[in-house]
């Protein structure tokens, strides 16, 4: 037995050596940490089995049989997170580039398929040069059995991705299937073509890290939610992201400990501007709304005139979706449309109820916007809302006009509670807009053009610059003091925690894509 067991520590021994020392060094030169590092910084201290340690590829051409790694590439197996089961697969850039194998594959969806049946998250530390080029097509299956239970699992399962090296070609889509993506700036980047193609084709010249790099796809494409400025910091975004979500679709968030105190937030009545075209930042408003420190922002550097993210509430854990005044006046466009209606997709298949904060003047107009289809894409946001079945609340602080109204959360599409703050002005447009349309002739006929405007804007705005038109309906269920709304929102999320609602039985629908 004792030679038994030697074998078997020589193997180990082999295993955690990845490609050999020399490459090891090679990736820590490159400021990366190995495929192993990376599973030892997140998951909780001795908790991570290693599954499928000694699995070597099965390929013979190009002499691949006499160069053989333990582990073909990739680190798979399952732990703890702050105490909740985790799988995990984590590729090893060490071996032969972490490019993925017909047997890499397999591995990955061993745990893939082991995290459905037990139902936990699932994270991927990708690090790969893509299709292992000896092998060809059993590469390319192996790609399209991930991309298949990626997809199988969405909605079922959390799964997240920490690009951390090369991810390009295909291989981009599995981590685009997945729930979240963190990027590293500097040492990681994602593209279906690369420089040197795009540059054949296009004849465009780019460096990687501007064609794909962490900032380019936090900013530019939204690809990825997160830029992390290096690998410590991605690994304890993905802890954090983890706390605010349950194990599986069936579950709900825990809900930390927390003691209600004075819940009253006096700054919130005076922190909207005299001016009602004048900006504000709604992060102060979610700060004093939510637990201290609790907000979690969500794809921070894209589409910045809606806010996204997770926060708590009295220790429940919720999903915020907010107009941003502070830039382009909050306006709805494209883009933060699309960044909305994800998230808002993502909470609701997580039971994670949602807070909507809504000050809006309308979807942005123009023809960049209708020409990439802003239809489209303000349908889905509209759409994502009205599937939503998870608790649903909307405090509108300001403006809520036009087609931006029934979008955000209204109570038309199935908002549960819908408050508003006296500053609140409901309306079809802004009261200049509408006194020029519905009085066009009476300020055409006037001596004193401007003045007329003025008094009939000033009408209009009498009017409909206000809550009450929408309490009076019932669309809005209470106009409540501005240091109320945390009270208010604590209590009504209690209210609503065993919610049921039942959409149509139906095979899915049809999402304007
Ligand atoms: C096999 C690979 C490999 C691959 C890298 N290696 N990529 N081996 N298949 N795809 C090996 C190298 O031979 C080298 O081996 C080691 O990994 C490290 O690679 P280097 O080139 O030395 O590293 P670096 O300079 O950091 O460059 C990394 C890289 C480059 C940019 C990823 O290796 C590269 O361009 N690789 C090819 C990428 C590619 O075209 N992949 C296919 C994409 S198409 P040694 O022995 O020297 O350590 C695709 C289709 C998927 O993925 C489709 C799904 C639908």
């Amino acid at each position: 037995m004792k030679n038994r067991i030697d074998i078997l520590q020589n193997k180990i021994v082999q295993a955690h050596l990845g490609g050999g020392q020399a490459r090891i060094d090679s990736q820590h030169k490159k400021g990366k940490l190995t495929a192993r590092e990376r599973i030892h910084f997140l998951m909780d201290e001795g908790s991570f089995e290693e599954i499928g340690m000694l699995v070597t590829h099965r390929s013979t051409d190009f002499g691949m049989e006499r160069e053989k790694y333990l582990g073909d590439g990739v680190v798979t197996g399952y732990g703890t997170i702050n105490g909740r089961l985790t799988y995990v697969f984590s590729q090893d850039f060490t071996v032969f580039g972490g490019s993925l194998s017909e047997t890499h594959a397999e591995k990955i969806c061993k745990i893939m398929d082991m995290a459905m049946k037990n139902g936990a998250p699932l994270i991927g530390l990708n690090d790969s040069g893509g299709a292992r080029i000896q092998e060809g097509v059993v590469s390319l299956g192996g790609y399209a059995d991930i991309f298949y239970k990626n997809v199988q699992a969405s909605g079922v399962i959390p799964q997240l991705s920490a690009i951390m090296g090369p991810c390009a070609g295909g291989a981009v889509y599995s981590p685009a299937i997945t729930d979240f993506i963190l990027m590293v700036e500097n040492t990681s980047y994602m593209f279906v073509t690369g420089p040197n193609v795009v540059k054949t084709v296009t004849h465009e010249e780019v460096s990687s890290e501007e064609l794909g790099g962490a900032t380019t796809h936090a900013t530019k494409s939204g690809v990825t939610h997160f830029a992390c400025a290096n690998e410590i910091e991605a690994i304890n975004y993905l802890k954090k992201l983890l706390s605010y979500v349950p194990q599986n679709c069936e579950e709900t968030p825990a809900n930390l400990p927390y003691e209600t105190g004075d819940e009253k937030r006096l700054s919130l009545d005076t922190l909207l501007p005299e001016i009602a075209s004048q900006p504000y930042d709604i992060r102060d408003v979610i700060a004093q709304i939510t637990d201290s420190d609790s907000f979690f922002e969500v794809h921070a550097a894209y589409a910045e005139n809606i806010v996204v993210g997770f926060a708590r509430l009295a220790g429940r854990s919720i999903g915020i979706v907010a107009n941003q005044p502070a830039y382009l006046a909050g306006v709805l466009d494209s883009n933060s449309s699309t960044k909305a209606a994800r998230f808002v997709r993502f909470c609701d298949c997580f039971n994670i109820p949602l807070l909507v904060l809504e000050d809006v003047p309308g979807f942005l107009p123009g023809t960049d916007q209708e020409w990439n289809g802003i239809i489209t894409n303000g349908a889905k946001l509209l759409y994502a809302f009205s599937e939503a079945t998870v608790p649903r609340i909307t405090v509108i602080t300001r403006k809520a006009y036009g087609g931006a109204y029934d979008v955000m959360n209204s109570k038309h599409i199935g908002a549960d509670m819908n408050y508003a703050w006296p500053s609140a002005e409901i309306a079809v447009m802004g009261a200049k807009g509408a006194a020029e349309i519905i009085f066009k002739k009476e300020i055409t006929a006037a001596e004193n053009q401007q003045e007329k405007w003025l008094e009939k804007e000033k009408l209009y705005s009498d009017i409909f610059a206000n809550p009450y038109r929408a309490a009076e309906r019932g669309f809005v269920d209470e106009v409540i003091e501005p240091s109320q709304t945390r009270i208010k929102l604590i209590k009504a999320f209690k209210m609503l925690e065993n919610k049921v609602v039942n959409n149509p039985r139906k095979k899915h629908g049809n999402i304007p894509l």
